[in-house]
C-alpha cells in the first residue's frame, strides 16, 4: 500500500522550486539591467559626441533610444524587487555582471563606428531577452515574459533604425531639390 502523501511536503517542494526559479530569473534580469545601463550610458555619450553630416538625425535618434533605455532600466529593477530580490545599483556592480563592453572612447569615434557598436549591442540584448523569455514562459511567469517581449521589440526596432543609417550613409548628403 502506498504511504499517504503529506501535502506539506509537496508544498515545501513547490515553494522551493518557485523560489529557485525566482532567484534564477532575478539573476538573469540583473544581468539584463546591467547591460541596459551600459547601453544607456553609451548611447547618451554618443548623443553628446556624435559629429558629421548626419549629426542632427543621429543626435535625435540616440536621444530617443537612451530615454527608452532609462525607463526600461527602472521597470527591470522594479521587477527584480517584485520577485523578492535587491537590484544592482552601482557602476561597480553593473560592470561586474554585464556582458556588454563599456565605451570609454566615444569622443574620438566616427558616427559609423558608433552605429556599428550600437547595432551589435542591441543584437546581444535581443538574444539575451529571448533566452530569459523562454525561461519565464516555461514557468508561466507572464509579467517577466511580457516585459522582455517589449524589450525585444525595442531592440529590434533600434537595430533597424541604426542599420538604416549604415545601409547608405551618403544618401542624406544629396544636394537639396532644385539645385541640379
Ligand atoms: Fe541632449
Amino acid at each position: 500500500m502506498e504511504p499517504a502523501r503529506n501535502p506539506t511536503d509537496r508544498n515545501i517542494a513547490g515553494e522551493y522550486e518557485l523560489s529557485s526559479y525566482k532567484a534564477e530569473v532575478a539573476r538573469e534580469l540583473s544581468g539584463y539591467l546591467a547591460d541596459s545601463y551600459l547601453l544607456y550610458v553609451k548611447t547618451q555619450a554618443f548623443h553628446w559626441n556624435v559629429v558629421g553630416q548626419h549629426f542632427i538625425s543621429l543626435h535625435k535618434l540616440f536621444e530617443e533610444q537612451y530615454r527608452d533605455l532609462s525607463e526600461a532600466i527602472d521597470e527591470c529593477a522594479e521587477r527584480i524587487r517584485a520577485l523578492g530580490f535587491k537590484a544592482p545599483g552601482s557602476f561597480a556592480e553593473f560592470t561586474e555582471i554585464a556582458s556588454l563592453k563599456e565605451e570609454t572612447n566615444s569622443s574620438s569615434m566616427s558616427d559609423r563606428e558608433m552605429l556599428d557598436r550600437l547595432v551589435n549591442d542591441h543584437k546581444s540584448l535581443c538574444q539575451k531577452a529571448a533566452a530569459v523569455i523562454g525561461m519565464a514562459e516555461k514557468r508561466n511567469d507572464k509579467v517577466t515574459a511580457d516585459f522582455l517581449i517589449r524589450r525585444q521589440q525595442f531592440h529590434e526596432k533600434s537595430r533597424w533604425m541604426l542599420d538604416s543609417h549604415l545601409e547608405k550613409p551618403d544618401d542624406l548628403g544629396l544636394p537639396p531639390r532644385g539645385i541640379n
